[in-house]
C-alpha cells in the first residue's frame, strides 16, 4: 500500500462492520513500528465508527504498549481494582481482563478477583470512575474462548441522537457521580476495606459528552454511574437504567465475537462494552492497554 492510498479516504483500508458503528481496519501490521499516516488513519477511524477491529496481530506486551504510545499516553492501572501489587499476573500499565491468577490458572469460582472482574459483565465505560477518565482502550486476545467470552459494544452518540427533544434537553447539563462501589454493589459486591472506600470515591463526569473532533454529543453512561447530582438517588438509579435500556438495544450494539490474535480498540468516550458470560474452566488471556483521556 502506498502512503498516497492511505491519504486516500476512499482507499482507507477499512470495511464497516455496521453502518455507522464499527469496522475492520486490515493491511497493518501493528507488530511493527507504524508509519504516521497510518496512525492518521487510525485515528480517523476510531472518530468515524468508535470501535476498530485489527486481525492477526500476535502483539507481545512490548509491542502492544509501543503501539498504543503512539495513540497517546498510557493509563497505569492503579486504582481500580482489588489485587494485590504481589497477586498481579501482569505490570499495571497492562490491564488483566483474563480469568487467570499470577500462577496462570483460573481463579477460583469464590476468589475475590474474579467476583470483582465479573463487574465487567456489566455495560460500562472502561475508567469512568477515575477523575481522568479513559479515551481508548486496545483488547489484544491473546488467548480467547470459543464459546461466549464475546465482548459487546454500543454506541453512546446513536443513542444520544435517538433521545426524543424533550430527553435530550434534560440530560443536557447532568452530572452524575462515578465510582466502582456503584457498579460492584449492582452485582452484591460490597465488602470493601476502609481503603478500597476511600480510592474508590465517587469522581464526577457530566452526562452528554461532546466529541472533541466531530463535535458530536454522546451519552456518557456507565455501570459506575450511580447518582446524579441533586438527585435523590433512586430516582438518579431509576434514570439511568431507563438511559442504559435505551443506549443498549440491539440496533446501537456490536457484538464481537473473538479470534486469537485480534486487537480491537474502542473510544470509551462514545461507547459502552461489556463481556458476555463464557466457561470460566477455559483460559482467556485478554491484555489491555488504556489511553489516557483528558481531564473533563
Ligand atoms: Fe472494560
Amino acid at each position: 500500500m502506498t502512503m498516497e492510498t492511505w491519504g486516500d479516504r476512499n482507499q482507507m483500508p477499512i470495511t464497516p462492520i455496521t453502518e455507522a458503528f464499527a469496522a475492520e481496519f486490515s493491511g497493518v501490521d501493528l507488530t511493527q513500528p507504524v508509519a504516521d499516516d497510518v496512525i492518521a488513519a487510525i485515528e480517523a477511524g476510531m472518530d468515524r465508527y468508535a470501535v476498530l477491529v485489527f486481525r492477526d496481530q500476535s502483539l507481545t506486551d512490548d509491542t502492544q504498549r509501543a503501539f498504543t504510545r503512539r495513540l497517546g499516553p498510557l493509563e497505569v492501572a492503579t486504582g481500580g481494582h482489588v489485587t494485590a501489587t504481589q497477586d498481579r499476573r501482569l505490570p499495571l500499565d497492562l490491564q488483566d481482563a483474563s480469568n487467570l491468577d499470577q500462577h496462570q490458572r483460573p481463579l477460583a469460582r469464590d476468589d475475590r478477583r474474579r467476583m470483582f472482574n465479573l463487574g465487567n459483565r456489566l455495560w460500562h465505560s472502561d475508567s469512568s470512575f477515575r477523575a481522568v477518565t479513559a479515551k481508548y482502550s486496545l483488547l489484544s486476545g491473546r488467548i480467547v474462548v470459543t464459546h461466549g467470552g464475546r465482548t459487546e459494544f454500543a454506541d453512546m452518540r446513536a443513542a444520544y441522537d435517538a433521545l426524543d427533544d424533550a430527553t435530550k434537553a434534560e440530560v443536557e447539563d447532568l452530572v452524575c457521580e462515578h465510582s466502582l462501589m456503584f457498579s460492584r454493589g449492582t452485582l452484591g459486591f460490597t465488602e470493601l476495606s476502609a481503603a478500597e472506600r476511600t480510592m474508590f470515591e465517587p469522581v464526577r463526569h457530566r452526562l452528554v459528552r461532546i466529541h472533541p473532533v466531530t463535535g458530536r454529543k454522546s451519552l456518557f453512561l456507565s455501570a459506575h454511574a450511580g447518582a446524579v447530582v441533586g438527585w435523590p438517588v433512586p430516582e438518579a438509579r431509576a434514570f439511568l437504567r431507563d438511559l442504559h435500556e435505551h443506549a443498549t438495544r440491539r440496533q446501537f450494539v456490536y457484538s464481537h465475537g473473538w479470534r486469537r490474535n485480534d486487537l480491537v480498540i474502542w473510544d470509551n468516550r462514545v461507547t459502552m462494552h461489556r463481556v458476555t458470560r463464557f466457561d470460566e474452566a477455559q483460559i482467556r488471556d485478554m491484555r489491555r492497554t488504556t489511553v489516557a483521556g483528558l481531564a473533563a
